[in-house]
């Protein structure tokens, strides 16, 4: 790709990348800041199925050096011209947990009863991951008293996930300040609700990421492990479809009816067993916290099958929207209609950008 940049000029001043480590394929977007707003300098992406000895679409658990090498080979083809990058840790690798805890008026006592108590909530041993938190900023009505109890955001990632980013940002020449969970990139770049509570389906290859966001808080996070590679092999096996065939077909005709290929039925069957996992996430959001979820937003690869969302729209009864992370970028009128369309793909990428850009000012 990167045709681009010879529409947009080619300052290399204060450009930044963001760039998703996903299972199926990588993905890079270039920001530049102009004034108040993000233009979009050039995207690209390339899927790592090949490199494996496998199919586009597929997901893959390559080493370092190999993820490295082919993120070079997407710099280049879609003319990346800066190293500047923030990278993005994935889902499953991760773990994230909302928990209530006293609450200490001294922010040292804060800060000790927090780091004492996430060893209680994190399934593994501690010396394993990294450890951060978020003190949840508390919406305390007019007149009234903070609650005993503050909410806080435990994250742990895993340390050989950490040493891989190294090795990756290392081997493709690039200088990163940080490594974020997908989850919070997504959110930068497609959820724009201030208060209402959302839910977030990121499908991707191997699995769909279904979170809950609350005033830009994860109120409740799960990964189902089923996703777009799973829409392909049922569409391949179920119709005796080599599976790169399938692939092209889903992406050709996703939910549309009267399509000779194969059945509506057959990717309806995929899309369910994903969607039911949902729901039951939502129903459980929704009970503890005694509140609806206003909308559904669809993302990832596999947010961008044709129809889905009037799929999903029937299936929950509740307001759906497909993502649109470029719209936070400033892009020719003409560029449009293909980034809305592919934008769901690369949200990841376009929120890290974003986080990157606000680290320049
Ligand atoms: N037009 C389309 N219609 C239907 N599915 C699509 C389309 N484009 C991509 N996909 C599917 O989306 C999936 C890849 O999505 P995405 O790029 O978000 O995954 P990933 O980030 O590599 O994976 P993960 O997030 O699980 O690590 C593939 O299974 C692919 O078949
Ligand atoms: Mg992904």
């Amino acid at each position: 790709m990167g045709f681009l940049d010879g529409l947009f000029g080619n300052k290399k001043g204060g450009s930044v990348i963001g760039v998703d480590v996903g299972s199926s394929s990588l993905k890079v977007v270039q920001l530049r800041r102009e004034g108040g707003t993000a233009v979009l300098e050039t995207y690209g992406e390339i899927a790592l199925g090949p490199y494996a000895g496998g199919q586009v679409g597929q997901a893959t658990n390559l080493p370092a050096d190999k993820i490295a090498e082919t993120l070079k080979d997407l710099l280049r083809e879609a003319n990346v011209t800066t190293k500047n990058a923030g990278l993005s840790i994935p889902f499953s690798r991760s773990l994230l947990t909302l928990v209530s805890l006293p609450r200490r008026a001294n922010d040292e006592e804060q800060k000790t009863v927090i780091s004492l108590e996430a060893r209680k909530y994190i399934p593994v041993p501690v010396q394993e991951v990294q450890l951060d938190w978020f003190i949840v900023p508390e919406a305390i009505p007019e007149g009234g008293t903070p609650s005993s109890n503050v909410q806080v955001l435990l994250v742990a990632v895993h340390n050989d996930e950490l040493t891989l980013l190294q090795k990756v940002v290392e081997g493709a020449g690039l200088e990163t300040s940080f490594f974020e969970i997908e989850i919070f990139s997504t959110i930068r770049s497609v959820v724009d609700e201030p208060v209402k509570p959302v839910m977030v389906l990121d499908i991707g290859a191997s699995a769909t990421k279904v979170y809950v966001v609350e005033r830009g808080v994860v109120a409740l996070s799960h990964n189902i492990r089923q996703g777009g590679q799973d829409v392909t092999r049922t569409i391949a096996s179920a119709h005796g479809l080599e599976v790169s065939k399938a692939e092209s077909l889903k992406k050709e005709h996703g939910f549309t009816d009267g399509n000779a290929s194969y059945e509506r039925k057959t990717i309806e069957l995929v899309f369910s067993r994903i969607f039911d996992e949902a729901k039951r996430a939502l129903t459980k959001y929704e009970t503890a916290h005694q509140k609806a979820v206003s909308a559904l937003i669809l993302t990832g690869g596999g947010g961008v099958t044709k129809d889905l969302a009037a799929y999903a729209k029937s299936f929950f009864s509740i307001d759906v929207h497909v993502a649109d992370p470029f719209a936070k970028t400033s892009a020719p009128a003409f560029m449009r209609p293909v980034l809305q369309e592919i934008g769901p793909e690369f949200a990841v990428a376009v929120g890290l950008a974003l986080r990157k850009l606000e680290e320049l000012n």
